[in-house]
């Protein structure tokens, strides 16, 4: 187990975000102390017995994820159905386990998970999370597809301060998992949420980020080559270069090279390393993602990184990864973005970036560092937190869409789109899952909650403790009457189309 949880170390979030642009870094006071109720994994009930289902969000790595409200508080949340474990369909004793540990994670950089529900018959689980209207991939896409100035728009790319909040919101979820040994693995734009601004939402939850989906590569495999239903693919373009090169240990700095590749996407609204991935079975060598990195960081050396000479495919020289092409002299970070950037900016700017968008030195010096080739000495989570570009004006806010006190948005962005693709045939829950014509306009087809939004607060848990099973031995009982084993199935996403 690699999952180290240290009850009661957590950050105090409020302090946390009024602090934030203070460049202070993490508070483990204990005031916030989320002993609270652990939300339960329940065998006894469906998923559907406690949520109205709705609208499909989308189809990830390891299964869907469909939008439901809580019968119980008509709260809103994101269900995620997984199918497989490690061991075999089902769910597998290591899944159950981990997600016990990972349930008990809470800050408010990430995403909580409100209960879980395993299906003994048809083995399989779902997960219900706190309900997020925003993700980094759906807010740069935004960007990319309407970069006119609008009303919904006025700069065109996204302004340096929604920029540096999501970062600093990141970086702060990130640190806390990093501190707590839980690495996520799979970090990218799809996998970073943003709280929505309605009524239902908490005040102090607006806007705010939430990592999700962390340490779920671990329990279901990190799919560096998924089996293929749909023909899509699962990215490498987060990938950190000891990865591409062969190291098998997960390490926390492969998080934030991912986190560096997601800084300068917010800022150039491209994937920064957008490598053709090789799609022959099994673990391959991703050389064109190699190349792509090296074009802009130039070509490592043992020098700068002395673990290179033992990295598996630096040793065989892959593909002659070893010899040095003169197209990887690097044309160094801060051209790359430039001119990614210019390249990004609207007309109206005549190839100019705008004002409220240009980066300042400072922050191609911090990418620079997440970028580091050697994982030994790439920057952590936490120096991060502690870098100048934090300190500097505009200083990051609590809420990624308005500046302290602001009246009314810098941009906004268009609620989450659903596929009217309600429930797919032949999946549990297809019969009476409820829920009306999607709208693809946030309510996501369901029929209105039956109480008062308020109830709907994420963290107003659906569930309780009724159905509950708590503890390992209850989980292992559990597992054990979970039914037969059968092949195992993994959905996947396609990159930049999902
Ligand atoms: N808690 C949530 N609230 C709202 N939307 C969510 C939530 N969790 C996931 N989603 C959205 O559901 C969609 C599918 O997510 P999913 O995690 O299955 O796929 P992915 O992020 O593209 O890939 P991966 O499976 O590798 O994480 C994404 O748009 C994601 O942002
Ligand atoms: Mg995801």
């Amino acid at each position: 187990m690699n999952i180290q949880l240290q009850r009661g170390q957590q950050y105090d979030s409020q302090a946390q975000r009024g602090g934030q642009g203070q460049g202070g870094t993490q508070n483990q006071q204990a005031q916030q102390n989320q002993t609270a109720a652990t939300p339960p994994i329940s065998s006894s009930s469906s998923v559907w017995d406690k949520f109205e289902k709705g609208d499909k969000i989308g189809e990830g790595t390891y299964g869907l994820v469909y939008h439901a409200r809580s019968k119980e508080t008509g709260g809103r949340y994101a269900i995620k159905q997984f199918k497989g474990g490690r061991e075999g369909d089902g769910v597998s004793p290591t899944a159950i386990r981990e997600i016990m540990l990972l349930r008990e994670m809470r800050h408010p950089n990430i995403v909580k998970l409100e209960s879980a529900y395993i299906n003994r018959s048809e083995p399989s689980l779902w997960l219900a999370f706190e309900y997020a209207e925003y993700d980094l991939y759906e807010m740069i896409k935004f960007h990319r597809d309407h970069k006119e100035n609008t009303r919904d728009n006025p700069f065109g790319l996204m302004p340096q301060y929604i920029v540096k909040t999501v970062m600093w919101h990141l970086l702060n979820g990130l640190s806390y998992m990093h501190q707590h040994w839980v690495v996520h693995r799979d970090l990218k734009p799809s996998n970073v949420l943003v709280m929505g601004e309605d009524p239902a939402v908490a005040p102090h939850q607006h806007g705010c980020v939430k990592i999700a989906d962390f340490g779920l590569a671990r329990i279901f495999q990190s799919p560096a080559r998924p089996l293929s239903d749909n023909g899509v693919v699962v990215t490498i373009w987060y990938r950190a270069p000891e990865l591409l090169l062969g190291a098998r240990h997960y390490t926390r700095a492969v998080d934030v090279w991912a986190a560096g590749c997601i800084f300068a996407e917010l800022l150039t609204l491209k994937p920064l390393f957008q490598g053709q991935e090789r799609k022959t079975p099994g673990n391959v060598f991703q050389a064109d993602q190699l190349d792509k990195i090296f074009r802009v960081l130039g070509h490592p050396s043992i020098k700068n990184w002395p673990e290179l000479e033992v990295l598996p495919h630096w040793v065989e020289n892959t593909d002659n990864v070893r010899v040095k092409r003169p197209e990887w002299s690097g044309t160094g970070l801060h051209t790359a973005v430039l001119e990614a950037m210019r390249g990004a900016a609207p007309s109206w700017a005549q190839g100019h970036v705008p004002q409220e968008c240009v980066p300042p030195r400072e922050a191609i010096d911090l990418m620079h560092r997440m970028l580091d080739f050697n994982p030994s000495t790439r920057t952590t989570a936490e120096e991060c937190l502690r870098h100048e570009w934090f300190r500097q004006e505009p200083k990051p806010g609590p809420n990624v869409f308005r500046l302290p006190g602001a009246s009314t948005p810098l941009v906004r962005y268009p609620r989450r789109p659903m596929s009217l693709d309600r429930v797919p045939a032949g999946l549990p829950g297809a019969a009476g899952a409820g829920g009306g014509p999607g709208d693809g306009g946030g309510g996501g087809g369901l029929p209105p909650p039956p109480g008062p939004p308020g109830g709907g607060r994420a963290g107003g848990g659906p569930g309780g403790p009724g159905g509950g099973m708590r503890g390992s031995s209850q989980a292992a009982a559990m597992l054990a009457q979970s039914g037969p084993q059968g092949k195992r199935r993994r959905m996947e996403n396609v990159p930049g189309f999902r």
